[in-house]
């Protein structure tokens, strides 16, 4: 188990827990089980790390043997533990409390045959040091818990990807404190090759971390919309609410839609997340 001082969150998940699933859906989630089907399909035994309020946990559930989650933040793994006690999944799946930061994962060399990390990696490094080191030790951690030919699945949304995002031309400044949380895909490659982890293909992904509450000019209203991105966290108060007078004008002008449908080009071109796949040799 891990203190809060092992932690370098920018986010409060404790209190975006009971906010986050009103707007967030496992987006990509077709990608995973396709790579789980082509390996070791239902006798795959899997990890979530940072399985937040398990949307993607329960999405992977029924397609394996058995799913591990870890979360460090309590109130998130409250969800999930709900998630889970609702459904018939519960023999399925072990829930473990702690962080992905601890020196040593508390999982033994090769217990799993895959391992998916969707939308946490930049949270661990909090872009100040370009050498991403929490990331960089991470990744030797996951090599030495995969079993030899498993596969490490990571979802992140990359730099590029940083302003697809219909706001995000609103927020410069956060935006690009947000794209600097994200290791570059170069570095990244480097960090899976010396981990010995073969790296095969990066996936871009369209669909929107939000699913079709991301259609909604007028979301940055809400406190529970922008609880569905933490982004949003980031700003201050005067940045949030010069953000919202704007969004308010447009909304009474009936021109809010038209400026979000124009400023989501870049998501259609690009996509807003990418799963970058790689195999332990
Ligand atoms: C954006 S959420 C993603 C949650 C989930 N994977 C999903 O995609 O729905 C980021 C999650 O990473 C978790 N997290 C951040 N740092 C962590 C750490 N050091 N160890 C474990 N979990 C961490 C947060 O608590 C949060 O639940």
């Amino acid at each position: 188990m891990s203190s809060d001082d092992n932690n370098p969150e920018f986010e409060d998940y404790g209190r975006v827990s009971s906010y986050y699933d009103k707007t967030r859906v496992p987006a990509g989630l077709d990608i995973i089980l396709k790579m789980i089907a082509q390996g070791k399909g239902k006798s795959t035994v899997i990890l979530d790390a940072g399985c937040g309020t398990g949307n993607y946990l329960c999405g992977v559930a029924p397609h394996v043997k058995q799913i591990t989650g870890l979360e460090f933040n309590r109130g998130m793994l409250k969800q999930t533990i709900a998630k889970v006690g609702q459904s018939n999944l519960v023999d399925k799946v072990k829930l473990l409390q702690g962080s992905l930061l601890e020196k040593k994962l508390p999982f033994d060399d090769s217990s799993f045959d895959a391992i998916m990390i969707n939308q946490v990696i930049h949270h661990l490094d909090d872009g100040s040091d370009p050498t991403f080191p929490n990331l960089r030790h991470l990744l030797l951690e996951f090599a030495r818990i995969l079993k030899p030919g498993g596969f490490l699945s990571i979802n992140l949304t990359t730099r590029n990807q940083a302003g697809s995002f219909w706001w995000q031309s609103l927020m410069p400044r956060a935006n690009k404190d947000y794209a600097d949380k994200h290791i570059p895909n170069g570095l990244l490659i480097d960090y899976l090759t010396e981990a010995g982890l073969g790296f095969k293909e990066m996936i871009a992904c369209k669909d929107p971390l939000q699913g079709d509450h991301y259609f909604n000019p007028a979301g940055p209203l809400n406190s529970d919309w922008r609880n569905g991105d933490s982004t949003w966290s980031t700003l201050t108060n005067d940045e949030l609410d010069g953000i919202k007078e704007f969004i308010q004008t447009m909304v009474d002008q009936g021109i809010a839609g038209r400026y979000m449908d124009q400023h989501d080009t870049q998501r259609r071109a690009i996509g807003q997340s990418t799963f970058v796949i790689s195999y332990k040799g």
